[in-house]
């Protein structure tokens, strides 16, 4: 029974449906950022934790706020609650969260930095990350799907070049034109990383991933491909190698006419589209090659009342395609929790 059930799809998550080019009658839903500040309940546990990152490694704290929007909402995706920058860290860089005034590492000015890397990522750093993984998995219902991630070796090598964030990610830029063999290293360095930690957050229960490329946008087109396109590309072969099937959701942010290369070339099963890109393009020119995830405006979420109604209607527009119902960028931490109950409402229509 239970073979015929999945042979007819009835046994697969709506995520994991979606992601094979199906379309779901209400789209699966999830929002980037969903563990955070926003929530009382996280906050509360980040205290109890002392801090971001000792929350980062601790399996059953990180496990609980992985867990409390999917609670809370009744969300279709769990994603593992940890951060991008714990790359960095892996390869032996420091790396601080100082509250209020988001992540800290020292700075890479030149190739020479690269000498104080590992070449390796450090896969005792990963460790408690897959024991999160597991414990998440195995408190999850047969519907909802874990999400594990990675960022994209693009954006956090913006930050580990600038040690911050900057805004433009003109460090970075600078650096990959000055020195773009010795970029390149450091590029390939996190390809390597990337493809490592993506495989064993999959092999230790995480089913869908999804790669962050959140500083995507500040790439002109030739730059873009070879920053944004190859690395993400090499990272999906990597992984499908070792997990075939792999399901893989690509954010490039603000990659605007860059994102249909970006979907044929990368291969991935999902693109994540940012509150900017026009969603009649999505429907006429992505749906037909890939699934696409977004894209209400954070701030309209923010906002709330009728122009969240009415971005939640026009994202529904994709809703005759592969959609996954998502923010266009993370949820902002002073949203209020009830116009995230307002957005299910509306998507869900109940
Ligand atoms: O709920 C989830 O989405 C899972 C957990 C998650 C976090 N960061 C937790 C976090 C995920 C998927 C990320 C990804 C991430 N981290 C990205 C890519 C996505 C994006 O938002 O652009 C980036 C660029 C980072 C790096 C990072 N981490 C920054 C720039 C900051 C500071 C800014 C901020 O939002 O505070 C963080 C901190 C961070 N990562 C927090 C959380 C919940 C806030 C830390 C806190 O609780 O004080």
């Amino acid at each position: 029974m239970k073979e015929a059930a999945q042979a007819n799809g009835m046994g697969i998550k709506p995520l994991i449906r979606v992601l094979q080019g199906q379309r779901e009658e209400i789209p699966p839903i999830w929002m980037m950022r969903q563990a955070g500040r926003y929530l009382p309940e996280y906050r509360q546990v980040r205290e109890k934790a002392g801090g971001f990152l000792n929350l980062c490694f601790n399996p059953e704290l990180a496990a609980e706020v992985t867990l409390q929007p999917v609670r809370r909402f009744g969300f279709d995706a769990a994603i593992l609650f940890s951060d991008i920058l714990i790359m960095p860290l892996a390869l032996g860089r420091k790396v601080e969260f100082l509250a209020g005034e988001g992540p800290k590492l020292e700075p890479m000015g030149d190739a020479d930095a690269l000498k104080g890397m590992r070449d390796q990522a450090d896969g005792d750093v990963f460790a408690p990350i897959y024991e999160t993984v597991r414990r998440v998995k195995a408190q999850l219902d047969h519907k909802t799907a874990l999400i594990g991630f990675c960022g994209a070796p693009w954006t956090v090598a913006t930050y580990m070049v600038a040690g911050e964030a900057t805004g433009d990610q003109a460090p970075a830029r600078h650096f990959a034109y000055r020195d773009p063999e010795g970029f390149s290293r450091l590029i390939e360095c996190l390809v390597r990383g990337s493809i490592d930690y993506l495989v064993g957050q999959l092999k230790a229960g995480a089913e869908v991933v999804q790669i962050f490329d959140t500083w995507a946008g500040v790439l002109p087109p030739e730059q873009f491909d070879r920053w944004c396109i190859q690395p993400t590309q090499k990272i999906v072969q990597g992984v499908r190698a070792q997990v075939p099937g792999a399901k893989i959701i690509g954010f490039p942010r603000g990659a605007g006419a860059m994102a249909l290369p970006y979907a044929e070339l990368t291969g991935v099963d999902g693109l994540g589209l940012d509150w900017m890109f026009p969603r009649s393009l999505a429907r006429d020119i992505l749906q037909p090659h890939v699934a696409v995830q977004g894209n209400v405006d954070p701030l309209a979420l923010l906002a709330g009342g009728a122009a969240l109604d009415r971005e939640v209607d026009d994202v529904m527009t994709l809703a005759d395609g592969p959609l996954i119902f998502n923010l266009g960028h993370g949820i902002l931490p002073a949203t209020p929790i009830e116009h995230v109950e307002r957005m299910l409402k509306r998507v869900r229509g109940n």
